[in-house]
């Protein structure tokens, strides 16, 4: 077991990523968040890097010219002696498998709902994901300062679609033009809202509810009615219970607005007061907890083309136990090599930043010389792989095509590094010569066909073709799967690990193949 001081450190580590449909506010919040912990000292730092709708036009040319994703990756800040690892999902155009494996390398998610829109459809998928592994969501509903569904209605559907159980712990007083602030209902206050242009948060006592509102000219009707909320709400929903926060059965629930930097700072109390420092993770032999004395983690993320003149990969590791100091001989679990790391680093918005030491929740980032794949185990010596760092399957499909047919050992060659890195899954029919790249975002096979041209001299182009669902596929029982291959040659691919995958060209096709062979798994997630 560790020292003190490690234990320490382990304590005061949150790690968590955002989830959020596009527009939600997800980039806002960041931006509130990275001011709160003075990472940045003014608003708009961070779009203007790149990571946001402001220079999307030009992020999409880098993005195309460059072949790589540029946004932002770990961010890490002080907030109140709480360190805290904020990891970026690629949302809009990035959008890819990566959004989804980050969720693997995180202790708790921020859920941000757009108050006028509810649960969109992206939340959904990115929900489920993080409930694979139970991770703990705290819920910011944002934009109050503009007009939103009803406060209840929200509530009601989180709990319908994401099957998690609402606890508020702040309450809107009411919104749009008439927004006025929340009320905290656990510290009993009030924070008002300010329309001025430097927002600034007032605190007053709950008991002089009737006193603030007035103040502030607000109408006898909203006091009855808000009055009348508080009531409902408290006969509605359950008080707050850490255990089944931990468990993902409930989200405490946050109104605000992120542009008014009105809010977030509750998240923040929230998230180092509730969410775990920490915590285990699963190898195949046995959990590994972050108090152990040496070092283990695991890469959730290659990002390639960090520095455009070396064509370098950086592999990002989740550090699950020990420490990582500069120098630290580690072995590459997978390929048996140890190898000395002298400059692990991390990124804020395309700058680089050494590491001296890391602990447990931490992220760092190591050259890769195209031999690290996703999923991959790095210890001090000892022979475990961690487990929970799955493929998910692809949403979009395209056929790929050479230019020049002679290619094609090169091609298999390329795109076999570029699936080992996550950055596309490849698919080979049995039947055909064909062969099919699957992506969960459609800039993936933008970012494929440059960085085939660039890195591997190769000529591509993509089309769509008639695939809409790939699940892999796999039974108890051998003879199932060759009776199910027999009849249903013409749908089946390997994918690059030689995985068998029924590529569908329909949801209805693939309901009738599903409710045929019973015994057949359809698989939407494979483990590394
Ligand atoms: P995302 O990263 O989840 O995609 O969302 P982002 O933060 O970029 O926010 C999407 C839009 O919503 C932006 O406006 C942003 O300013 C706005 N927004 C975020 N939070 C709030 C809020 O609390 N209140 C209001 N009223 N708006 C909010 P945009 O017009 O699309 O772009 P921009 O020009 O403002 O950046």
């Amino acid at each position: 077991m560790c020292n003190l001081n490690h234990q320490v450190e382990i304590k005061k580590r949150r790690t968590f990523a955002i989830i959020s449909h596009p527009d939600a506010g997800k980039t806002t919040v960041t931006e509130k968040m990275l001011l709160l912990g003075k990472v940045i000292r003014t608003s708009g730092t961070v779009k203007a890097r790149g990571n946001g709708k402001y220079v999307k036009s030009d992020w999409m040319k880098i993005e195309k010219d460059r072949g790589i994703s540029i946004t932002t990756s770990v961010m890490q800040f002080q907030y109140k002696n709480i360190l805290i690892n904020l990891l970026d999902t690629p949302g809009h155009q990035d959008f890819s498998e990566d959004t989804y494996r980050i969720l693997t390398a995180v202790d708790c998610c921020l859920l941000v709902i757009d108050a006028a829109k509810g649960i969109e459809e992206r939340t959904k998928k990115l929900i489920k994901i993080s409930r694979l592994h139970h991770t703990p969501i705290i819920t910011f509903i944002n934009k109050l300062d503009r007009d939103s569904l009803d406060s209840i209605e929200i509530l009601d559907q989180i709990e319908k679609e994401l099957q998690l159980s609402c606890i508020p712990i702040t309450w809107p007083i009411s919104c749009g033009r008439n927004f006025q602030g929340v009320f905290h209902l656990y510290e009993k206050l009030i924070y008002l809202y300010n329309k001025s242009k430097k927002p600034s948060v007032f605190k007053n006592h709950f008991d002089y509810l009737n006193q603030c509102l007035l103040k502030n000219d607000i109408n006898s009707d909203l006091i009855l009615q808000v009055s009348e909320e508080l009531k409902l709400i408290s006969h509605i929903y359950s008080d707050f219970n850490k255990k089944d926060f931990l468990k993902s059965i409930i989200t405490p629930v946050f109104f605000g607005s992120a542009l008014s930097n009105f809010g977030i700072d509750h998240i923040l109390d929230s998230l180092i007061k509730w969410a775990p420092s920490p915590i285990y993770r699963n190898s195949n032999i046995r959990k590994v907890r972050p108090e152990e004395k040496y070092f283990t983690g695991f890469v959730f993320k290659i990002q390639a083309n960090m520095d455009l003149k070396h064509h370098d990969r950086i592999a990002f590791i989740r550090i699950v136990s020990g420490k990582y100091k500069k120098g630290i001989k580690l072995k590459h679990v997978r390929t048996k090599k140890n190898i000395i790391i002298s400059d692990a680093f991390y990124f804020i918005a395309g700058d680089r930043f050494d590491i001296k030491q890391a602990y447990p929740g931490d992220i760092i980032g190591i050259h890769n010389h195209g031999t690290i794949k996703i999923g991959d185990s790095f210890t001090e010596g000892e022979e475990i792989n961690f487990i929970g760092i799955p493929s998910f399957a692809p949403e979009i499909f395209r056929r790929i095509f050479l230019k020049n047919p002679l290619d094609q050992k090169k091609l298999k060659k390329g795109l076999n590094q570029l699936s080992e890195e996550g950055a596309i899954q490849v698919f080979y029919p049995l039947n055909n010569n064909h062969v099919i790249l699957g992506a969960i975002g459609i800039l993936q096979f933008d970012v494929v066909i440059h960085r085939l041209k660039v890195e591997y001299k190769i000529d591509a182009l993509y089309e769509k073709v008639n695939i809409k669902f790939a699940r892999w596929i796999t039974s108890d029982y051998k003879k199932n799967i060759e009776i199910f291959l027999n009849k249903n040659n013409s749908c089946i691919a390997l994918d690059n690990f030689n995985n068998l995958t029924y590529l569908a060209p329909s949801q209805a096709n693939l309901n009738i193949i599903m409710s045929r062979y019973i015994d057949i798994n359809f698989n939407e997630i494979r483990e590394q």
